[in-house]
């Protein structure tokens, strides 16, 4: 495994689109699989982990042609996936793993066996397990770990409250739903990302929201079919996060970056970051409809002094894959940030609470670790050193961008991590220096 360079870097500027949304490819891939006919999706995420996503469709019996971003999936129906000789790979995708169960659970026809790489292994799936089992579900672990088998089973629909907000549970527990014999309903606070709640109503499925204070609900109907859709996946803001966080860190910088999902459940961090004094432009105002299209558009971030802020659990769920980011971003800061409530960063690809402050700490920040979370002292700038991305796609990210804002550069331990969600990742940060 080789490392990679990112040295000191002047002001960054331009305008560019980022990697396609991880969240939406990997759904739209599952949605257009689980239709009754032809779907197209224009645009979608081509990486490691949403092409796991099409190898598992294929494997479930779909049609799937691909060229480059566009991608065309024949449908096998709701109840329609084929059996798989063998092991089905998710891969390095906690997502995939969990939807995917949700949707294979309801399908007494089979039983179907997932697993996935060494990180995979280490990610609970007893949390989709345990709600699905309500429903009438069969799902044996290996010690509430993958690998696992999927029992396809007739369901009964269930309400579900989630002691932990979870975009991957709530969507299997919703996709389950669509196979019940009545309805299903989960509630969480606070709420999620939402897209699986908007894609599957486009393809019409029975499927309403109510909200009563910060708990959110999402209640799902039984469902015969779902329609194909043609599709096109806007750009992935978790994704553009490490390039607004480099332009926050650069001294002189101003970049755009257009067509990026601006959903209010995934813009957590740019939220925080307007509250530590960020210039950020183009954030929505307003609540959009919770059931329309993905509110999308064009951010415009320039450099300037930040000060540490302090993040709760309410934050979290909105902020989740970036909290990392947020932590370096901290350590420019003036002041103190803290983040609690934010234990499931144990549970994600790394122990991202342990990656982060071990990796920062390395590279001279004074991050100190916490059950649920960290506190960072900023002291506006940071020196340098070599990172491990510990086969972790966020944290090879983290280390480039950190890299750029240093004063001694950063080497990052397989950097190579980063081709999971944005193989483009390096071209894009250099067509910006
Ligand atoms: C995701 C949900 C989040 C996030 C993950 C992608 C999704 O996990 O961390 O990277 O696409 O549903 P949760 O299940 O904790 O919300």
């Amino acid at each position: 495994m080789g490392s990679t360079r990112f040295d000191p870097s002047g002001p960054l500027g331009g305008r560019l689109q980022t990697a396609a949304d991880k969240s939406i490819s990997h759904r739209s891939a599952l949605f257009a699989a689980m239709a009754d006919g032809t779907s197209t999706i224009d645009g979608y995420l081509r990486a490691a982990d949403t092409d796991s996503t099409l190898a598992a469709v294929r494997a479930l019996g779909c049609g799937v042609e691909v060229d480059g971003t566009n991608v065309r999936i024949e449908g096998v129906g709701l109840r329609g996936a084929g059996l798989v000789d063998g092991v089905i790979d998710v891969g390095n995708s906690g997502t995939l793993m969990r939807l995917l169960t949700g949707w294979l659970s309801g399908q007494p026809q089979g039983e179907w066996r997932l697993d996935g790489d060494e990180s995979i292994r280490r990610r609970p799936i007893d949390r989709v397990a345990a709600p699905l089992e309500l429903m009438g579900a069969r799902i044996d672990t290996t010690a509430g770990l993958p690998p696992f088998s999927v029992h396809g089973s007739s369901l009964v629909g269930a309400n579900h409250r989630m002691a932990v907000a979870s975009a991957q549970v709530k969507s299997a527990i919703l996709m389950a739903g669509l196979l019940a014999d009545s309805t299903t309903s989960v509630s969480e606070s606070p709420a999620s990302r939402d897209h699986t709640e908007r894609m599957l109503a486009e393809q019409g499925a029975a499927i309403s929201v109510s909200e009563v204070g910060s708990e959110r609900t999402v209640t799902v109907e039984p469902c015969d079919r779902l329609e194909p859709t043609d599709r096109t996946v806007p750009g992935d803001p978790s994704s553009a996060a490490f390039l607004v966080a480099a332009a926050l860190l650069v001294p002189g910088s101003d970049i755009t970056v257009d067509d990026v999902d601006l959903n209010p459940g995934r813009i957590g961090l740019f939220r925080i970051l307007e509250r530590m004094g960020a210039s950020i432009e183009g954030l929505p105002h307003g609540d959009p409809d919770p059931l329309g299209p993905e509110p999308l558009g064009s951010i415009r971030v320039t450099h300037g002094p930040l000060k540490g802020v302090d993040v709760g659990a309410d934050e979290v769920p909105s902020s989740i894959d970036e909290l990392p980011l947020l932590a370096l971003v901290a350590c420019f800061a003036k002041g103190t940030t803290t983040v609690t409530g934010a234990e499931e960063l144990r549970v994600k690809e790394s122990d991202r609470i342990e990656a982060t402050v071990s990796g920062l700490s390395a590279l001279g920040a004074r991050i100190e670790a916490a059950p649920d979370g960290f506190s960072i002292e900023g002291t506006g700038e940071l020196r340098g050193g070599t990172i491990e991305s510990l086969g972790d796609h966020r944290l090879a990210m983290l280390g480039a961008v950190a890299g750029l804002a240093s004063r001694e550069g950063v080497e990052v331990d397989d950097f190579a991590a980063a081709s999971v969600s944005y193989p483009g990742f390096a071209a894009d940060l250099a067509s910006l220096a």
